[in-house]
């Protein structure tokens, strides 16, 4: 008699998440929502947080998904949060954002902190909040969206590549200390990514916020970032990819932007 089959078509196919729970910030728009979307379609559990709840809980209906309230700038909100959660396999640390275009000469200080805030602080306190948990899953995730600006400089950038630097070196050091726990650091760094609202937060008109991706043929949009993602965290739990870079093509470095017309 043959033995069972070990066939992969063999059985029904499990999705690669399936009994994991990934947290996904900042889900309510970009990046955040198409990560939730593919996070649900790979098996997981998704928790989407954010703090335009209207947003979120329409989202989350969509997949099936669960949708909290998160103010990562708010101490009282993540710990809520935290404490709504019964287990967290993954943590997807996306919220983040630009909110000016202005040159050191001209730094908006209110501006920097806003930025370092949500950028930084922010991702340290729910990262703080959730590593118990990460840790006592067994095979935990925590997977910070960087930019190309944590690893590059450009003009009239400070505020948002001194925040996104921060970022990197706490995904640097967060893995250096987790070494011998069960728990993976990822960085995924994308360049330019259209998506509907980052531009215009930064530059606040329609016009430049579009001028940003104008002439550049395909620029990254959300679920390019969210493929990468959901491919990081589908590996085996062995395999930690530390750093991914992705830009579109047209990109080839921060400041040689292909543009045409
Ligand atoms: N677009 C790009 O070119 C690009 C490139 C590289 C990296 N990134 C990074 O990718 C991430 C997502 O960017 P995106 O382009 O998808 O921008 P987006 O559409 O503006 O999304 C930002 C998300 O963060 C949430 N958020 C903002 N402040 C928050 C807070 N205090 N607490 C909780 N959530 C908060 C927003 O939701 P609520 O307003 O509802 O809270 C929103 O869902 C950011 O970290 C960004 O820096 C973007």
């Amino acid at each position: 008699m043959p033995g069972p089959s070990t066939h992969p078509a063999s059985g029904p196919r499990v999705l690669p998440g399936t009994g994991r729970t990934a947290v996904v910030t900042g889900a309510s728009s970009g990046i955040g929502a198409a990560t939730a979307t593919r996070l649900a379609a790979e098996g997981f559990d998704v928790v989407l947080g954010a703090r335009r709840m209207d947003r979120l809980t329409e989202l989350a209906a969509s997949m099936g998904a669960r949708a909290l309230p998160l103010d990562v700038t708010d101490p009282d909100s993540v710990a809520a949060f935290a404490e709504a959660l019964d287990r967290v396999d993954v943590l997807v640390n996306n919220a983040g954002g630009a909110f000016d275009a202005n040159p050191v000469a001209e730094a908006d200080l209110d501006s920097w902190a806003r930025t370092y805030e949500v950028n930084v602080l922010g991702t340290v306190r729910l990262t703080k909040a959730l590593l118990p948990a990460l840790i006592a899953s067994g095979a935990g995730d925590v997977l910070f969206v960087g930019s190309t600006a944590g690893l590059v400089s450009y003009e009239g950038g400070a505020s948002y590549t001194a925040a996104k630097h921060g970022v990197h070196t706490l995904a640097e050091t967060l893995r250096l200390e987790l070494y011998d726990q069960p728990v993976r650091v990822v960085e995924i760094a994308p360049g330019m990514v259209r998506t509907e609202e980052f531009a215009l937060n930064r530059v606040r008109d329609q016009d430049r916020a579009e001028a940003v991706y104008r002439g550049v043929r395909e620029p990254l949009v959300a679920d390019d970032v969210a493929d990468c993602i959901a491919w990081a965290l589908t590996r085996p739990h062995h395999v930690n990819v530390d750093l991914l870079v992705v830009r579109p093509r047209a990109q080839a470095a921060q400041h040689k932007v292909h543009r045409e017309g």
